[in-house]
């Protein structure tokens, strides 16, 4: 399959997880990639696996996207040198479990600096030639805590519900274009995501997660349909379809059940 041959896609957090796994999925695709992260020496391994394995031109950027200049910075690197970039996949983010008041000032700061602003920025950024050429694929990752108040997550569920609202916004006022904007909405997804929030989740729990690679296979294929809003998995797919009809309070109780350690 190369239905993707001779396009560019940029990868953010393309070091581990579901960015790790987009990445594989755009490249089997045959689209060359910049991968995007902190941990260089894992960006550098998975661009010379992927370009071993699919014959497609990988670059890589050791950005930490937190910093407030970083947006830039992964533009000027990329379309500011006449590369265009034809896909865009906002996916690097963290949470961090524990009450909202018990949570530093600086690690919330670059929590929402990462989820929320930075994947903005980088949207406004790419998606004006990307709407010159009237083409373009870009892909938000939020997650099903934006559908609901996520008590112990508190700015990383409100982040992801910007994110949500803010993509499908935006994929109105593009929709007269041939410039798509998808928002993926994951659920529980095996990735190091809880290692870096600090949550422990009992292993029989575990057992039900999706596994990254396939909730990166259900956002890409989302995007290249021009879905604008996709949740993995049917069954957090009905689920957040019924909390529609439960009040907000026994909403927010069941999701802090949930997050509880
Ligand atoms: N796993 C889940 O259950 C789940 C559920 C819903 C939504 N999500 C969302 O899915 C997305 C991917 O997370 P994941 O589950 O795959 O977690 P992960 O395995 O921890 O991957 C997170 C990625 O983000 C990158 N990243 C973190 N901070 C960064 C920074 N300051 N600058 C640049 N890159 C940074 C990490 O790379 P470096 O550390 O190398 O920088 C890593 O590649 C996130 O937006 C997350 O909120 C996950």
């Amino acid at each position: 399959m190369s239905s993707l041959k001779g396009q560019t896609a940029i990868v953010t957090g393309a070091s581990s997880g579901i960015g790790q796994w987009c990445a594989r999925v755009l490249a089997e695709q045959g689209a060359d990639l910049v991968l995007v992260a902190r941990r260089l020496d894992r960006l550098e391994k998975l661009g010379a696996e992927l370009t071993k394995s699919f014959g497609i031109r990988t670059q890589t950027l050791a950005l930490d996207l937190s910093e407030t200049t970083a947006a830039q910075r992964l533009f000027d690197a990329t379309e500011g040198q006449g590369r265009t970039i034809d896909i865009l996949v906002n996916n690097a983010g963290f949470g961090t479990q524990n009450p909202f008041a018990d949570i530093g000032w600086e690690k919330t700061s670059e929590q929402l600096q990462l989820n929320v602003i930075a994947l903005t920025e980088l949207t406004w950024r790419f998606v004006r030639p990307m709407r010159e050429r009237n083409r373009g694929y870009i892909l938000n990752v939020a997650s099903i805590g934006a559908f609901m108040p996520v008590p112990g997550y508190a700015t990383y569920g409100a982040g992801k519900a910007y994110v949500r609202n803010f993509s499908e916004a935006v994929a109105h006022e593009l929709r007269a274009t041939q410039v798509r904007v998808c928002c993926l909405c994951p659920g529980a997804t095996a990735t190091e995501f809880l290692q870096v929030s600090g949550q422990t989740v009992p292993g029989w729990q575990k057992m039900a997660f999706m596994s990254a690679e396939r909730c990166a296979r259900i956002g890409i294929a989302a995007m290249l349909n021009g879905k604008r809003l996709v949740i993995s998995g049917w069954d957090n797919a009905v689920g957040m379809w019924l909390l529609r009809f439960l009040p907000r309070r026994l909403i927010t109780w069941i999701a802090a059940k949930f997050m509880e350690n």
